[in-house]
């Protein structure tokens, strides 16, 4: 009876601890290699034809999964269409008549359906892999992406609001919210590099550019101010580049910062030349874009797996932009 029970707990152990590895090893990069080999070939040859008829797709297909993740987890809750009775994340605050890409996350959805045979991908890991395939296309690192994400039955417009960070915000702000969401200082300066892609309307830097001139480069001033004129509501939608080669994955955002040409509030917050805050970790990224090519997977990788429904929870949408 002893040795019966021994041999018990032992087996509930081992159980107990099999079941501990596969809650934590969650995601997995083979999650769809036997179900759909296809999927992933096909989610990057229609993320690289997008890309070809307009580079920038490239960066907001980036910028949407940060969006997704850091509202509640990766669980493509921002690709919910409003109707009369359900309110998505589109009209919340940061998403609205800012974030782009839900034509091409929809094409890449119906030719999986196809090529998969059935509904198999989930919303979530589209856009997971639409973000790493962009980066790739523009010419920066490959990194795995972890998958097995299912897609959420719900949104939150409130949480919208508040989970993402405003390019108001100082160092402390931003590192709070990060730090809130589970990453660090130096994932605050690596994901922040995704600011090395695509632009930034005048709304979001007007203040920077009229009312913190100082810390702003000369010339970067006189040439922004072309493009955004001091009025609230005269020409707010207008867009500056958010470094000198925003259509290339490279190190010239941090060399920005550097230059003080940051375009946005936040971004010039991680450097403020005094060696206080992040300062040191944005001179290194500069000069060594090796570290940041390796750093910079990781710290995706860490963000897409943020509170990711797995197992049972939730679903696999049939349409991204509606529950099934
Ligand atoms: C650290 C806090 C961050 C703040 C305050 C911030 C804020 C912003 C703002 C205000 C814009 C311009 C939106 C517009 O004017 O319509 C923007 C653009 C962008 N953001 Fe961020 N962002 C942050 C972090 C990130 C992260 C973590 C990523 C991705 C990993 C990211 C990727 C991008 C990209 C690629 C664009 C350009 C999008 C395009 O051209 O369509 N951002 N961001
Ligand atoms: C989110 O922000 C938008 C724009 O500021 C506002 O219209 C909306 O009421 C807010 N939503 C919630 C649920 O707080
Ligand atoms: C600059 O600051 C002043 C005073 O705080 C404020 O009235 C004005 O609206 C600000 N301008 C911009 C463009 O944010």
């Amino acid at each position: 009876m002893a040795i019966a029970l021994s041999f018990l707990s032992t087996h509930l152990l081992l159980l107990v601890a099999s079941f501990g590895v596969l809650a934590k090893g969650q995601l997995d990069p083979h999650f769809y290699d036997k179900v759909c080999p296809q999927a992933l070939p096909v989610i990057k040859s229609i993320v690289e034809d997008a890309i070809k008829q307009e580079a920038r797709m490239g960066a907001s297909l980036l910028r949407l999964h940060f969006h997704d993740c850091f509202v509640n987890g990766c669980d493509a809750s921002v690709l919910l269409d409003d109707t009369d009775t359900f309110i998505g994340e589109k009209n919340a605050a940061p998403n609205m008549n800012s974030l782009r890409g839900f034509e091409v996350i929809d094409r890449i959805k119906s030719a999986l359906y196809y090529v998969c045979r059935g509904n198999v991908v989930s919303c979530a890991d589209i856009v997971a892999v639409a973000a790493r395939d962009s980066v790739v296309a523009l010419g920066g690192p490959s990194y795995e992406v972890h998958l097995g994400r299912r897609d959420a039955r719900t949104a939150s417009q409130a949480a919208a609001n508040n989970s993402i960070p405003a390019p108001t915000l100082d160092f402390s702000g931003l590192v709070s919210s990060f730090v809130s969401h589970g990453l660090t200082i130096q994932d605050l300066v690596l994901l922040s590099g995704a600011h090395t892609l695509g632009f930034a309307r005048c709304t979001n830097f007007r203040a920077r550019l009229y009312n913190e001139t100082w810390t702003l480069e000369d010339s970067q001033a006189t040439s922004l101010k072309y493009i955004c004129p001091s009025e609230s509501g005269d020409g707010d939608d207008n867009l500056a580049q958010l470094d000198g080669t925003p259509a290339k994955f490279d190190t010239v955002y941090y060399d920005w910062l550097l230059q003080r040409k940051g375009l946005l509030h936040s971004d010039q917050q991680l450097y403020k030349g005094d060696g206080s805050g992040s300062d040191g970790l944005v001179k290194y990224y500069s000069q060594n874009s090796k570290a940041f090519w390796e750093d910079f997977g990781v710290a995706m990788i860490r963000m897409g797996a943020l509170s990711p429904l797995i197992g049972t929870d939730g679903e696999i949408r049939m349409d991204c932009r509606k529950v099934n």
